[in-house]
């Protein structure tokens, strides 16, 4: 049993304070540099050691600037790296940043923070602050955190700080600036969203509070929910507009004109990554277990789940007009990072595409500036020079930033994914 005292003052606002980042990666670790960058002492923690030796190498995903950054307090002492989860005892905050993802029966994955969380409670100490940053279903601070802490003695909100405050990360997005993107913050009291703001206001000024950690949690959920809605709904109307005969790129363009009441959404291949392809997810399995229906958010993310195999049947038809079969037919895949600027091929629409190409007898390659090869169920794949690329379609899924694709023009066959390559005019959309 711990002996309760309250937090006077959180060192954080006066000296150097050491900051705990549970989980290196494509969040926490710039994080991490912002912390260092604010001037405080961070001990990075990860379960990986392949991540671990990967951050300690320089050698990560990260855009030009964050690598530069990396590089610069690998060298410093303010910055420790560590799979020791007994250093967690000796930092005044600790920033929970692990992924959860969903199975893939679509409910949400909650291996890596439950196990993070366990760990944490098991080490933390009087006078520290919690702060869970990985997106998840509401309530899940005080599950995870506030009762065990409870229930080794601790006064959660006296003792001990804890409080919700989501990712806005933007990962590969160069002109994204984590500093002056406002973040929400939710504390199990008044006292502890107080001592998490004066850590996180370290980093970004603009905090926007909300009176508990659910309040935060539904907000995250919120955001991503509404994209994928809005990316849905922006897929369903390239399909409208395409059997209309009209150009959706075209149609959006000049729906973007209004100045007011109208949010530009793209349409695309299908949407990757740890957040919109399984935040809603998180949303939809807690209401479920509630009897709550939310038929809108189920009939988008059904919709996003069927977008790949949509791409597929385009490129079939494709084919098919030149009579030719998926079956035989070379495909290439053009970019397989589910987003322009990034390495990250997690939940990327290219991997079920290809699966889907191959499972129809294709021959399928890929090229992609960031990734040199893609790890699949039935072998690897290894990227191929766009010079020596012989393929019977083209399927440009991502372009990265400032990627040059006038080769692309000595290809008759192009389906265009990303519904932005207007430079390639013999390129037809989904
Ligand atoms: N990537 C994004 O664009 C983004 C944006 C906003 C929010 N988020 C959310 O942020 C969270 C983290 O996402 P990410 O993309 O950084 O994930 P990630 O997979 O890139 O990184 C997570 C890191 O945590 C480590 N890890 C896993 N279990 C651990 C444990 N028990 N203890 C210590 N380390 C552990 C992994 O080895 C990995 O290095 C998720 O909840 C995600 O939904 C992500």
């Amino acid at each position: 049993m711990f002996q309760a005292q309250a937090i006077d003052e959180p060192k954080q606002s006066t000296g150097r304070s050491t900051v705990a980042v549970v989980g290196l990666g494509y969040v926490g670790l710039p994080t991490a540099l912002s912390l260092l960058d604010a001037g405080l002492s961070v001990i990075g923690i990860d379960v990986s050691p392949e991540r671990l030796t990967a951050i300690n190498s320089g050698n990560v995903d990260l855009l030009p600037t964050d690598l530069a950054r990396l590089r610069r307090h690998l060298a410093s002492e303010q910055f420790d790296r560590a799979a020791d989860y007994g250093r967690i005892a000796d930092a005044d905050t600790v920033i929970v940043c692990v992924p959860t993802p969903v199975t893939p029966q679509l409910v949400p994955d909650l291996t890596a923070l439950g196990a993070a969380c366990r760990t944490v409670v098991e080490h933390a100490r009087r006078g520290q602050t919690i702060i869970l940053t990985s997106t998840t279903y509401v309530g899940c601070t005080r599950d995870l955190l506030e009762t065990p802490l409870r229930d080794r003695g601790f006064e959660p909100g006296f003792d001990v700080h804890i409080a919700f405050s989501p990712e806005r990360i933007d990962p590969g997005v160069a002109d994204h600036d984590p500093a002056s993107t406002p973040r929400v913050l939710g504390g199990i009291t008044p006292d502890s969203t107080r001592a998490a703001a004066m850590i996180l206001r370290r980093t970004c000024p603009s905090l926007h509070e909300v009176s508990s950690p659910e309040a935060a949690e539904m907000a995250k959920l919120l955001e991503n929910t509404f994209r994928a809605v809005n990316i849905a709904f922006a897929n369903e109307m390239a399909d409208v507009a395409g059997s209309l005969g009209l150009s959706i790129q075209e149609v959006v363009e000049a729906a973007a004109t209004k100045p007011y009441g109208f949010m530009k959404f793209m349409p695309g291949p299908g949407v990757g990554g740890h957040c919109i392809p399984c935040d809603p997810h998180y949303l939809l399995w807690q209401l479920r277990g509630r009897r709550v229906a939310a038929p809108l958010t189920d009939a988008a993310m059904t919709g996003i789940a069927l977008r790949p195999r949509r791409v597929v049947a385009r490129l079939a038809e494709l084919l098919a007009d030149g009579g030719h079969s998926l079956r035989g037919a070379r495909v290439h895949v053009v970019g397989v990072a589910y987003k322009p600027g990034v390495a990250d091929v997690r939940e990327s629409p290219a991997l079920e595409i290809i699966a889907e190409c191959r499972a129809a007898g294709a021959e399928v390659s890929f090229t992609d500036a960031f990734v040199a090869e893609l790890h699949l169920v039935d072998g690897n794949l290894k990227s191929t020079p766009v010079d020596r690329v012989e393929a019977d379609v083209v399927l440009v899924h991502t372009a990265h930033p400032g990627e040059d694709l006038t080769w692309l023009a000595g290809h008759p066959l192009v389906l265009d994914a990303t519904y932005r390559l207007d430079s390639v005019p013999q390129r037809v959309v989904v």
